[in-house]
């Protein structure tokens, strides 16, 4: 009697350890998926916006985010682009208070590094990707 009760007891607590395995092992996939912070070294952030913005900046800027970063942020930069929906990760918001309380240094780190479907834009010219984050300042009202 005392063993049978014994064994239940033990086959019980398998079940819940493999209970507790599988839900462990389905939020870690759930953490993997969704979106982690995302941060750039700290010497990256330091690194001050040698551009010095003017029309013809943005203008340049302007042309490169809507042929090349509009498809996944969006023409106004809120990351609701067409192939947005498409993606595991969703593009920033520029526009976002998140985006915008990083210093230059850190967007440009983003930019030229990439992360999962963000890709890296190590091709553009330096001048161009300072350029970008100048235009991705332009976006909100200040
Ligand atoms: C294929 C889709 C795609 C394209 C094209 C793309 N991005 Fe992104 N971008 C993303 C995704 C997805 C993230 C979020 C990555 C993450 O958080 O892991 C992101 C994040 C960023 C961030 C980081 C924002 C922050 O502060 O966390 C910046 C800046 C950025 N993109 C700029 C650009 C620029 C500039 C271009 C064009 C030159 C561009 N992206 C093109 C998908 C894209």
């Amino acid at each position: 009697m005392l063993a049978r009760w014994r064994r239940g007891r033990t086959l019980s607590r398998t079940g819940a350890g493999l209970a507790a395995t599988f839900l462990l092992s389905l939020s870690v996939v759930a953490g993997g998926i969704a979106q982690q912070k995302w941060e750039a070294p700290a010497e990256a952030k330091k690194v001050k916006n040698p551009v010095k913005t003017s029309p013809a900046v943005i203008e340049a800027a302007k042309k490169i985010a809507t042929t090349q970063c509009a498809p996944c942020h969006g023409t106004s930069g809120k990351g609701d682009g067409p192939a947005a929906a498409a993606l595991p990760v969703k593009p920033a918001d520029w526009t976002s208070k998140a985006v915008q309380a990083e210093t230059d240094g850190e967007i440009f780190w983003k930019i030229t590094n990439g992360r999962g479907p963000m890709p890296p834009w190590k091709h553009l010219s330096e001048n161009e990707r300072w350029g970008l984050v100048h235009y991705i300042r332009t976006l909100v009202k200040k």
